[in-house]
């Protein structure tokens, strides 16, 4: 083309894109409703320059002017600037309500800007092209020759180059930058990167990221390699050659992780808006949500939630700085490490003699933190001692700290050596007592420094004397201010529980519950009540009481892998509270109570119907598969019975309490060596061998028996040979008549012994033969076939059991007995 017709071009598009738009010379005022009469859409051999009249802000501090080029109703695009607008980016952004403060949702070439004069070219060709004021090129969809009929920047803020049968060639939402709009998809292999700063949008290369992997949403920090410091605890166990991603729905960003027609995938809740919203990864590694709310952007929730806020983000306290209640200081003593700047703490710290790495270890030694954690901890090493750890620190010269975490002896402790250090924190929040011993280069020579020390004594003395009057000064001002303001996040947080659980304060559970009037139950480990918030949500809240010490300190550590775990049929753990020498823990009101209140037919005037005890059962077997094949650690629950599976108001079946059972097994080194549960559910091996999940398999065929049946498995009001339902089941299916034992549901025949043949394959004596829980879905759901040739003489008669454990002596046994037994005394 030659450049008379180019010339051409841009005056002709100068003149379109500009022309049908009032602009305002200062004000950032943009009227919507007069944005969506617009075409958003661009044909071939269209030009844009990024020059004459903007959009200027008065008041938004990041964003300064934009140029747009295409509208639709929420979304624009177009030349875009922030700070002095030395510099320009061509970006999509989301337009607010009636009057618009347009956010950067997308741009083009954040490492790469633009001057004023630059343009935006779409070819001929096809070719999107951005060059900047002196031709050189900067960025281009290099979709030359690939059938592109057009540009259209859709609904939903997607920048669509499309073909003449309207197929998608190019688009944006392939290439997400720091943000995510609603409707956009996050698939593996893509990633949100953040901007070096507010005002720097940059990617920071050793920055931020958030992606999605078949392990669940990921957000790391650095490149070598990066480090973890947020991921929901979800493993996809299932081969599937779907990818996984996430998708930002009205309400929740739903995560597909190897989608798998079965099960319901997790979501992690955002409020809901009818006002435009959008995604951002923060340069501070936070994801927050920001909403339209009638006349500005406001944060509308966090999706990354870590137990140990703040301390646990990676950068809270820069390089090398130690967090400590949001409060920042610098390791050793001022001749090890200097803030970067003395007044901005959170900056971090430098090494004042820093580490070099050319030649053997003999000049380096450590400087040792005890009581000192880092926000991720991914053993090298195990089964070994503190100065073998750093030893291995020493031998390698990417090792920039030992991080040793203690075992049961001080011979069997885990090692981590991490080649870069983010943030430190104290170890208020972690169950495990760990210390970090960070590599120092041995000062060349040391003398010197100790002469000019002596001689500048007495100087140094008055000096510092003043100094430090005025220090204390501005420190109490500092940590009073610094108070308030913690404060001040710590009440936002309730506002806005998303994704992980909230810490409350005892004062706050007191208020919520009305001082623990209004008890709903007992249960194994402490009494429940009933709450609301602040927000109107309803909530159940359990103390746990007598737990002891060790529990205590796990106890946080273990609410976050428990807050973590999100599943439509587990009781969401809302959040949680550990002050002085109580704990308790936050959960979802359930309105229609346990099941047990609807199964046992004489226990209710109207007796579930079988559509829902169908529904009830495959729910219950939901759950359960997420705790055993879905989640990071398998979780077992060891107490699966009808108290512990909870109904919503629509008869939804969530399994209460998981997690908890293990919670105490912490105390026993991880292995369990008490017994746990209630009698008439325990599975055999709790007599002998090693428990595995296949023990919540049992429970499980147990209560599918109780559902079906419509009754206890131990019920002491019928005749001696019926008391025990399982014995009485092996009798009638012998005898060819199961359905004798289903009083209320005859006309579900074929369906009700289906499932008792699927609780039957449950209820075997020997674990292995058990199916996995995912094995049982696929047969409720008739996927499968249940096997039909079964021998009922693999069933285990619970009674035997129940009667084994009265004669043992388990020290401990009955003060976690729950309070329904069901086995005779
Ligand atoms: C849209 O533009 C027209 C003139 O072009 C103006 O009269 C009207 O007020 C605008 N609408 C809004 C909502 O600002
Ligand atoms: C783009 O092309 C179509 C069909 O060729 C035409 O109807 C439309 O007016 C063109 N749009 C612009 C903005 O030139
Ligand atoms: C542009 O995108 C919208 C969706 O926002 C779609 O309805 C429309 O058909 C697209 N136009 C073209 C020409 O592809
Ligand atoms: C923004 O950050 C990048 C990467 O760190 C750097 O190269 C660039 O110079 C910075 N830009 C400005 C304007 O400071
Ligand atoms: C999101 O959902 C809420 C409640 O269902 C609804 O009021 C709102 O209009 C929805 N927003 C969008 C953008 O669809
Ligand atoms: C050793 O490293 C330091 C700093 O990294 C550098 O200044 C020095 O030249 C290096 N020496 C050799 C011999 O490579
Ligand atoms: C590196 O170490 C070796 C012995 O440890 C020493 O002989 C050599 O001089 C050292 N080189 C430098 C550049 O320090
Ligand atoms: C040194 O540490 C780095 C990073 O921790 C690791 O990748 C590398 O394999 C280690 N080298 C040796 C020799 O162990
Ligand atoms: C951590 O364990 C080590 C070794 O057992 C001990 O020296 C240290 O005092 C412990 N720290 C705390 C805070 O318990
Ligand atoms: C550091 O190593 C070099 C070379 O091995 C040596 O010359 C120097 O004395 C060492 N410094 C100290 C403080 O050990």
């Amino acid at each position: 083309m030659s450049p008379f017709l180019n010339f051409i071009f841009f005056t002709i598009a100068i003149f379109f894109s500009f022309q049908f738009h009032p602009i305002s010379s200062q004000q950032f005022v943009i009227p919507n409703a007069n944005f969506s009469g617009n075409n958003p859409i661009a044909n071939l051999s269209t030009a844009w320059i990024n020059s004459g009249s903007e959009y200027r802000s008065q008041t938004s501090t990041e964003l300064s002017a934009i140029r747009p080029i295409l509208f639709g109703s929420t979304y624009a695009c177009g030349f875009s600037c922030n700070g002095n607008c030395e510099t320009y980016l061509f970006s999509v952004f989301i337009l607010g309500g009636d009057v618009s403060f347009p956010q950067v949702v997308w741009s083009a070439n954040r490492n790469n800007p633009v001057r004023v004069s630059a343009t935006l070219e779409l070819t001929s060709k096809g070719d999107l092209v951005l060059r900047d004021y002196d031709g050189r090129l900067v960025w281009s969809t290099n979709t030359a020759g690939m059938s592109v009929a057009g540009l259209n920047l859709t609904e939903l803020g997607n920048l669509v180059l499309f073909s003449a049968e309207n197929s998608v060639v190019w688009q944006s939402f392939d290439h997400p930058t720091d943000a995510l709009v609603p409707g956009q998809i996050l698939v593996s292999g893509k990633k949100l990167t953040s901007s070096v700063s507010r005002t720097n949008w940059s990617s920071d290369e050793g920055g931020f990221t958030v992606s999605m992997t078949n392990k669940g949403l990921i957000a790391s920090i650095g490149s070598d390699p990066p480090e973890v410091y947020y991921q929901n605890l979800y493993e996809g166990t299932k081969q599937s050659k779907e990818a996984s991603y996430a998708k930002f729905e009205n309400g929740s960003l739903d995560l597909y992780i190897n989608p798998y027609p079965t099960y319901p995938d997790m979501s992690i809740p955002i409020s809901q808006a009818n006002s435009p919203q959008y995604i951002k990864l923060g340069f501070d590694g936070h994801l927050r949500v920001f909403k339209w709310e009638g006349r500005q952007w406001n944060e509308n929730g966090d999706i990354i939630k870590l137990i140990a806020e703040p301390c646990s983000y990676p950068m809270i306290c820069g390089k090398y700085g130690i967090c400590s209640d949001g409060q920042c200081s610098c390791p050793g003593t001022l001749e090890n490490f200097r803030r970067i700047n003395d007044r901005q703490p959170n900056l971090g710290c430098s090494q004042v003699v820093p580490l070099t790495c050319n030649n053997s270890s003999s000049n380096h030694s450590f400087l040792d933190l005890e009581d000192v954690t880092y926000f991720v901890f991914e053993p090298d090493i195990s089964d070994i001692d503190m100065n073998s750890c750093k030893e291995a620190c020493l031998k390698n010269c990417s090792c920039k700290a030992a991080i040793f975490r203690y075992g049961s002896h001080p011979s069997n402790g885990d090692c981590y050596l991490p080649s870069q250090i983010f943030s430190l924190m104290n170890n208020e929040y972690t169950y495990y007592n760990s210390s970090v011993s960070i590599k120092i280069q041995i000062a060349p020579n040391e003398d010197k420094e100790e002469k000019m020390k002596v001689s500048l004594g007495p100087i140094v003395g008055t000096l510092a004397g003043i100094f430090c009057a005025s220090l204390i000064i501005g420190m109490i001002i500092f940590v009073w201010r610094r108070k308030k303001k913690v404060e001040e996040i710590e009440e936002h947080y309730l506002d806005h529980v998303s994704g992980m659980p909230a810490r409350f304060s005892y004062q706050d559970l007191e208020i919520a519950t009305n001082f623990f009037v209004n008890k709903l139950g007992e249960g194994g480990f402490g009494s429940i009540f009933e709450g609301s918030l602040k927000d109107g949500t309803r909530i159940a809240v359990k103390c746990l009481d007598g737990i002891g010490h060790m529990i205590k300190k796990s106890f946080v550590a273990e609410v976050e892998t428990i807050g973590r775990i999100h599943h439509v049929n587990l009781v969401r753990l809302i959040g949680f509270c550990a002050e002085k020498s109580n704990r308790l823990l936050v959960y979802e009101y359930m309105c229609n109570g346990s099941l047990d209140k609807w199964i046992y037919s004489r226990s209710q005037e109207t007796p579930l119907e079988w559509s829902f005890r169908r529904k009830i059962i495959l729910d219950i077997a939901k759950g359960l598969a997420y705790l055993h094949e879905d989640c990071w650690q398998k979780i077992i629950h060891l107490d699966i019975k009808p108290q512990n599976i909870l109904l919503d108001e629509n008869y939804n079946a969530k399994i209460a309490d998981f997690g908890l059972s293990k919670l105490i097994d912490r105390n026993q080194s991880g292995v369990v060596t008490t017994m746990r549960g209630t009698p008439g559910y325990l599975a055999p091996e709790w007599l002998s061998a090693v428990i595995t999940e296949k023990v919540d398999v049992y429970s499980f065929g147990v209560v599918v028996l109780e559902i079906l049946c419509g009754r206890k498995n131990f019920d002491q009001s019928k005749p001696e040979e019926e008391r025990h339902l399982l014995s009485l089941f092996k009798r009638k299916a012998e005898e060819g008549r199961l359905l004798d034992l289903v009083e209320d549901m005859q006309c579900n025949g074929a369906e009700i012994e289906e499932m008792m043949q699927i609780a039957a394959l449950c209820l075997q004596n020997d674990c292995a033969k058990r199916p996995c829980m995912s094995m049982v879905i696929r047969v409720l759901e008739g996927v499968r076939d249940v096997q039909t040739d079964f021998d009922y003489n693999n069933l285990l008669i619970s009674h035997n059991l129940i009667n084994t454990i009265q004669q043992v002596d388990y020290q401990g046994v009955t003060s976690l007995l729950p309070s329904v037994l069901s086995g005779p005394r």
